[in-house]
């Protein structure tokens, strides 16, 4: 007998639970997937660039250059820029962004169109911080679900899945704040999300198995 002791009523419950588990994280990680990939035409109103231009880069830039800025964020932050726009990130950023300087890099418009494009963190969203999500809310989700669940299943590879799953977790933790603000490790940030997903799929998956797997076969 199973120690998730599943007596028919209370397999459907168990069950509906763990998929709406299920189902919710994959839409927030789609969700946040679909911010990545199809970026606002226009930049967040509480754009990242401008809040460390006015902030901690204020020194680094004169207030008719962080107008410009400004001006160009309005515009849409395209690509091409306008050319004093281009100057400035060749001037006033690259000198301390660029690779074995200062992270994160600035070089290209390309970068700076990056930046302007994250939102920095509003009133709701403080609530929650991403770093408090990937560093606490995702390793406790895991750690109930493999300890209180996984563990006591029958299913063959529950240690070694279990394994797995803490290792998506810990490669999530680490790369999660990788990723912001350096295009070029993007990647493993999407990489690590997606891998979360799979993990708590997989979780899911050889849980409901034990719910629903012949009694035989306890
Ligand atoms: C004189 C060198 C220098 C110049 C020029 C410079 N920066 Fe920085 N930048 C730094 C240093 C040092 C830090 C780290 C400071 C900190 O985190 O408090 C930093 C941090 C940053 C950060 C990360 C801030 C955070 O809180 O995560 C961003 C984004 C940034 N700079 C963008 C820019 C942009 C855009 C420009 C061009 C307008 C620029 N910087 C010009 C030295 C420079």
């Amino acid at each position: 007998m199973s120690s998730l002791v599943p007596p028919s009523p209370k397999r459907l419950p168990a069950t509906l639970a763990l998929m709406a588990l299920l189902v919710l994280f994959s839409l927030m990680m789609l969700l946040v997937a679909l911010r990545e990939l199809l970026p606002a035409a226009q930049p967040p109103p509480n754009s990242r660039l401008l809040a460390v231009l006015d902030g901690v880069m204020a020194v680094n830039t004169s207030p008719s250059e962080r107008e410009r800025v400004r001006v160009w964020l309005s515009a849409g932050a395209t690509q091409d820029g306008l050319p004093p726009v281009e100057a400035l990130v060749a001037n006033n950023c690259a000198s301390c962004h660029a690779p074995g300087g200062e992270y994160p890099f600035v070089i290209s418009m390309k970068d700076l169109r990056h930046l302007a494009r994250l939102a920095e963190p509003s009133g709701a969203t403080e609530l929650l911080p991403t770093r408090l999500l990937h560093l606490i809310a995702f390793p406790l989700v895991f750690l109930l679900g493999c300890g209180g669940l996984l563990l006591r299943t029958r299913r063959p590879g529950r240690r070694f899945l279990s394994a797995a799953c803490a290792l998506a977790v810990f490669f999530n933790a680490a790369q999660w704040w990788l990723g912001q603000g350096r295009p070029e490790l993007l990647w493993l940030a999407r990489a690590a999300a997606g891998g979360l997903v799979l993990a708590l799929a997989a979780l899911a998956g050889a849980v409901l198995w034990d719910l629903w797997a012949e009694p035989r076969q306890r």
